[in-house]
Formats: structure tokens, C-alpha cells, sequence
């Protein structure tokens, strides 16, 4: 099949694009690498450099290429900043969404698969969340995707477009290529790492007096390759209709706390700590339920172990000190 992959420059889209060449999908990857890195290309996909925002291009592409299906990766996902700049979320979130699916119409493509976030579902009432469970986004981020994901369902009712819309929880770990490489990086086993290599001075736990059994946030960690194989089975399942998933691992998740051991017993070297305040807008604890996404579609994660995730993005960040620069 001939895939667009919008942000298939960035850590989750790399990995993505790295399995559908390896299924042997004909891959075009649409990044402005304005965050992405031409380096993460995988061989095999080809590059168009430009702007979901520029139309032209955009329709073009899809046509030209003949384009079956997209993979709309291609977005801004920092909590702390869209709440600083919402303005930015709505443009390249919602607005350059709506853009994409402009383009997909216009060139008969309906089909699409969409990175959401578990941010859809603000402070959730219950753990594990479920699908079916309330959104209620507590950013700019989370409403920005949620807007996507509710014009999706219209333009599905009027237009026919079939969508996948899976919801992330903490996406972790490399692939034997492709890995994280952010600037500035927000996330805590990047961060973890780059401690441990010395990079950084220390890591600082963003409070450590939450109503959880050490006091530090809980999340439900899962391997990228894990996760860019879920895209792949939503992608085959559209032709049965459109359909949400959680994407987590479920199970207990881990601490922060828990997460700092781990990435100290991978690393066998020291990791110096701070407790430091909360980062405001972090929910105490964040569980999945994938079982919608297994039993439907028959998705398992392999690398539900901390320790294998945290292990091969240590084996990625040990081969690319300097990231993909
Ligand atoms: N953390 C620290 N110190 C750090 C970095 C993070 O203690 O230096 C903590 C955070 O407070 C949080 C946990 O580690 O409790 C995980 O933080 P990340 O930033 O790695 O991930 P988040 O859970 O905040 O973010 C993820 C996705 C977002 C998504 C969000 C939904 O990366 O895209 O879940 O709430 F929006």
C-alpha cells in the first residue's frame, strides 16, 4: 500500500515508517523537519519537506503518489507549552489537521490513521481508562487532539472517511535505528539517560507527595515498536469501520521512583536525584486499558518489561551520542 506518514521525521514516526517499508509499504514521509531529523528517515521512505499548512504541496503529494492511506503523526505534544501557547496547539494540531483531511477529500483518500493521547481523558475518574471512559482534557494539548479526533467522526458520517485514532499513554524505548532525540526533551527516561551518560547533572522527580505508594506519578510505559505495530493493525482493520484505542500496556505501571531503579540497573551507573515541586497538570496516576485494541485486533505488546524498554533506548542513545545530528 502507498502510506503518507505525516511526521515520519519524529521518534514515533520514524519507527513507524521503519515498519511499514519492512512490511513493504511504499512510504512517504511529510515532515517540515522544523522538530524532526532528516536523519531519521529510514531508507527506503522518501522525504517531502514541507508544511501540512501549505496546501499545494500537501494535495500534490497525495496525488502524485497515489497515496492509499495516511498516518497523521505530524504535531506538537508538550503539555507545559501549549498551555503557555494555545494558540500554536490549535494551529498545527487542529488547523493543520483539518487541512490534511481538506486534502485527503479533495484527493479521494479516506482512510487515516491518527496519534492521539491519553491527554484526551484529562484526570481520569478510574484506572485503567477505557475508551468508553470521559474526556475531558485538562490542555490545550489534549482538546486540540480531541477536536481532531471528534471532526474526524463527522467527516466519517458525511464523507466516509475511515479512522483509526490511538490514543498514546507513555511511548519509551528504540528500535535498532531509530530513537529519541528531542531539544529540548521533556521526558523522563531520555532525561534519566542523559544522567546517566553525565550529561546532565541530575534528575529532578517532579514531586514526590502524590497519593500513590512512593509518592511519585505512575504511568503506563510502552515500547515504540510496540506501539508502531498497533498502526499497522489499525491501518488494516479501517475497512471495517472507524474505531478508538487506547495504547498502553495496562498492568500496575511504574513510579517515577520506579522508573530511576530501572534505568539505574540497565546503566549500572550512578543516578543522582532531586526532589523537586510538581509540574502542574500532571495527573497522579495514568493506567491504560489496552484490552479493546487485543481483543479486537489482536495487538500484544513483546516489550512490556521496564527494563527491555529502558534497555534498547540506552543501546540507541550509547550508538548516537550526539542524537541524529
Ligand atoms: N518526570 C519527572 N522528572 C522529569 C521528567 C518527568 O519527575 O525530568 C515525571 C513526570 O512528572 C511524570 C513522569 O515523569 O510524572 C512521566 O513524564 P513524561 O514527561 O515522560 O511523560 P508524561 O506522562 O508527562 O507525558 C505523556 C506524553 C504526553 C501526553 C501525556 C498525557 O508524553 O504527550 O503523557 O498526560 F500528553
Amino acid at each position: 500500500m502507498r502510506i503518507l506518514v505525516t511526521g515520519g521525521a519524529g521518534y514515533i514516526g520514524s519507527v513507524v515508517t521503519e515498519e511499514l517499508v519492512r512490511d513493504g509499504h511504499e512510504v512517504v514521509v511529510y515532515d517540515s523537519l522544523y522538530k524532526g531529523h532528516r536523519n531519521a528517515v529510514v531508507p527506503g521512505a522518501r522525504l517531502i519537506q514541507a508544511d501540512l499548512l501549505d496546501a499545494e504541496t500537501l494535495r500534490a503529494t497525495l496525488a502524485d503518489n497515489q497515496i492509499a492511506a495516511v498516518i497523521h503523526m505530524a504535531a506538537d505534544s508538550l503539555v507545559g507549552e501549549s498551555v503557555a501557547q494555545p494558540a500554536k496547539y490549535y494551529r498545527n494540531n487542529l488547523i493543520a489537521g483539518l487541512a490534511l483531511l481538506d486534502a485527503m477529500l479533495a484527493t479521494d483518500v479516506k482512510r487515516i490513521v491518527f496519534s492521539s493521547t491519553a491527554a484526551t481523558y484529562g484526570e481520569p475518574e478510574k484506572q485503567p481508562i477505557e475508551e468508553s471512559d470521559p474526556t475531558n482534557p485538562t490542555n490545550p494539548y489534549g482538546e486540540s487532539k480531541l477536536a481532531f479526533e471528534r471532526a474526524m467522526r463527522w467527516y466519517d458520517q458525511a464523507y466516509g472517511l475511515r479512522y483509526a485514532s490511538l490514543r498514546y499513554f507513555n511511548a519509551a524505548g528504540a528500535s535498532e535505528v531509530c530513537g529519541e532525540d528531542h531539544d529540548p526533551e521533556t521526558h523522563l527516561i531520555p532525561i534519566a539517560l542523559q544522567a546517566a551518560t553525565g550529561r546532565r547533572e541530575y534528575v529532578e522527580i517532579y514531586g514526590d507527595d502524590y497519593p500513590t505508594p512512593d509518592g511519585t506519578c505512575i504511568r503506563d510505559y510502552i515500547h515504540v515498536v510496540d506501539l508502531a505495530r498497533a498502526h499497522i493493525l489499525a491501518l488494516h482493520a479501517l475497512d471495517n469501520g472507524s474505531r478508538i484505542y487506547n495504547l498502553g500496556c495496562g498492568g500496575a505501571g511504574y513510579s517515577v521512583k520506579q522508573v530511576i531503579d530501572v534505568t539505574r540497573h540497565v546503566t549500572g551507573r550512578e543516578l543522582p536525584l532531586r526532589i523537586g515541586p510538581r509540574r502542574p497538570g500532571d495527573p497522579a496516576v495514568l493506567i491504560a486499558s489496552p484490552e479493546k485494541i487485543k481483543r479486537e485486533l489482536g495487538w500484544q505488546p513483546r516489550f512490556q518489561d521496564l527494563n527491555l524498554i529502558v534497555d534498547s533506548a540506552w543501546r540507541w542513545l550509547l550508538a548516537h551520542t550526539n542524537g541524529y545530528e
